[in-house]
């Protein structure tokens, strides 16, 4: 694998390769001394045009443990803010000898756009609407573990609900391809409004009733509003969306038997998700922070490890 720019580009046995390496890698996190050679001399460069927590932290963290050098560069403080282009940045950083980009930008189809430029490889770590390939695997991980620890079996007929913000989600985009790679049943719950416009057609099921699936879910995956994206109104008050798509106290009562939480994160408690919910024994969202070190360490390993002096 050159570059990890899409779930399309994640089979089930590299999917499967990836999510079995992230379990080695958890160990390091418990350990006293989090650190491992397989990436020393290698020079990683955390290249974000859109604001996050998570995935540059987590990457970050995750290059550290690997002896990895890593780099921060975010568009405020670069001379992007001076006018240079996508194209003159990436390749100005391109000619300093970086071995790996890890680039968020706004723009979907960017960090492929940067692929084809550079020769350095490729993780994108969110491009506009479009995917957050290693969001998707973390919460597969994730979910395996819970699948796991409560005997419930694999991934192979699994449903798997992704509720709300579909339309400007690259998050649901990833999950859903990627789900389906593993086997899982996806189940699309959106307002039609925030539905995007062929979704029917992405091979999973597709209802605007959260209340006529939310018994039949094993995963209940909710998504933020993004409001940042939104230039007009997509539903009527904030108040009638929790109503009808919050994972309320309610629903969360109405959830099946051994189902569980997940939430990418940053979560707009009170609007998709209440308290209650996220806070709930039955919450991943934690563990699905946790995953996210994890999870880079086994994609940047895969991406630029060498098979020497990996694991120890
Ligand atoms: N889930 C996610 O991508 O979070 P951040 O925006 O904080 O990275």
């Amino acid at each position: 694998m050159r570059h990890l720019l899409s779930c399309r580009d994640l089979d089930l046995t590299t999917t499967t390769a990836i999510l079995d390496l992230a379990e080695e890698m958890q160990q390091v996190q418990s350990r006293p001394v989090k650190k491992l050679p397989a990436l020393r001399g290698r020079t990683i460069v955390n290249i974000f045009f859109e604001d996050s927590t998570r995935t540059r932290t987590s990457f970050e963290i995750a290059g550290k443990w690997l002896s990895a050098d890593t780099i921060n560069v975010s568009a405020k403080g670069s001379s992007v803010s001076k006018g240079e282009s996508l194209r003159d940045t990436m390749l100005t950083l391109d000619a300093m000898g970086v071995d790996a980009f890890v680039i968020r930008h706004a723009s979907s189809g960017a960090a492929a756009q940067v692929a084809s430029w550079v020769k350095a490889q490729v993780v994108n770590a969110g491009d506009g609407q479009h995917e957050h390939p290693t969001q998707a695997l973390l919460d597969a991980f994730t979910m395996r573990q819970h699948f796991a620890r409560h005997d419930l079996g694999g991934f192979e007929g699994k449903r798997v609900a992704i509720v709300g913000d579909v339309l400007h989600s690259r998050v649901a985009r990833s999950n859903v391809i990627l789900q389906q790679t593993l086997g899982s049943e996806v189940v699309l719950v959106a307002p039609p409004t925030l539905m995007p416009t062929g979704a029917d057609t992405w091979g999973c099921e597709v209802t605007k009733d959260f209340d006529e699936v939310l018994d039949s879910c094993d995963i209940v995956m909710m998504l933020r509003v993004q409001r940042e994206r939104m230039a007009g109104g997509f539903f009527p008050t904030e108040r009638e969306y929790t109503e009808a798509y919050g994972l309320t106290p309610e629903r969360l009562a109405a959830m099946k038997s051994g189902a569980a939480i997940c939430h990418p994160g940053p979560m707009n408690r009170g609007v998709e998700i209440s308290s209650a919910a996220a806070d709930a024994a039955n919450s991943l969202v934690l563990e699905q922070v946790a995953a996210g070190v994890a999870i880079r360490m086994s994609v940047l390993y895969h991406l630029l490890g060498s098979d020497e002096g990996a694991m120890h």
